[in-house]
């Protein structure tokens, strides 16, 4: 018995791999992982479908369920999906929803205590060597009460993978330790590279410019 555990596991992993290594048919105009705004834009443009489509099938388990259907009606905090290395070398767009919105759009380097609701999804995809996009999982994070979850800066971190699944993962080594070792200092938010954030918006609600 024990020793079919070993090739179950095996074949977990290979059915992983080919249910995130699915082809899209989007193909970027530069491959690997130098693509300029404009291009990482047009395949977002025809990944776009496919990634939400693939995010909402089936049973979310322990992630709310809204969060995947609602998350596209929250406000982008990405002007273009940008190259993050740190999320396994993938492209992410960004959104923020209502109750964090206010607080995100500042972008500030500074201590940031986002409100208890706030809510952030990083959509992603890859490009390989021969240009092909392949969606990536869908990122969330969850600003909890004070004192709910000390270890993780009182967020939750979740993901879903590129088929719907939730992913099973541990999240303080996965996800906690490095936006808190990289960014304990303002609230444990990445954000997005500074040319790719959406337009900032100032205390005041309005737009600088
Ligand atoms: C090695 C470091 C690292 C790890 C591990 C990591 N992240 Fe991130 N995360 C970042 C960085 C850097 C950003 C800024 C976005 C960018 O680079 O585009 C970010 C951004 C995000 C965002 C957008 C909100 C923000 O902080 O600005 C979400 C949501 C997110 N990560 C969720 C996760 C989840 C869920 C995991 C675990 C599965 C995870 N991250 C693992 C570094 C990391």
């Amino acid at each position: 018995m024990t020793r079919l555990l070993p090739m179950a596991g095996t074949a977990l992993a290979l059915l992983l791999a080919a249910s995130q290594a699915q082809a899209s048919g989007c193909i970027a105009a530069t491959p690997g992982t130098s693509l300029s705004a404009d291009e990482a834009a047009a395949v977002y443009d025809c990944l776009k479908d496919i990634l939400l489509n693939g995010y909402r099938q089936g049973d979310k388990r322990w992630i709310p369920a809204d969060y995947v259907e609602d998350y596209r009606s929250w406000s982008p905090a990405s002007r273009y999906p940008a190259f993050s290395e740190a999320h396994g070398g993938r492209h992410l767009v960004t959104y923020v929803n209502e109750i964090g919105a206010a607080d995100y759009l500042r972008f500030d380097e500074s201590e940031t205590e986002m409100p208890v609701g706030a809510l952030l999804a990083a959509e992603s995809f890859s490009v390989d060597d021969r240009g092909r996009a392949q969606p990536g999982p869908l990122f969330l994070m969850e600003k909890v009460e004070r004192g709910r979850s000390p270890q993780t800066g009182d967020w939750f971190y979740m993901a879903v993978a590129p088929n719907g699944s939730p992913m099973v993962m541990d999240v303080i080594s996965s996800c906690s330790a490095c936006h808190q070792s990289r960014f304990g200092q303002r609230g444990g938010l990445g954000y997005p590279p500074a040319e790719a954030r959406a337009q900032p918006v100032s205390a005041s609600g309005s737009q600088p410019e």
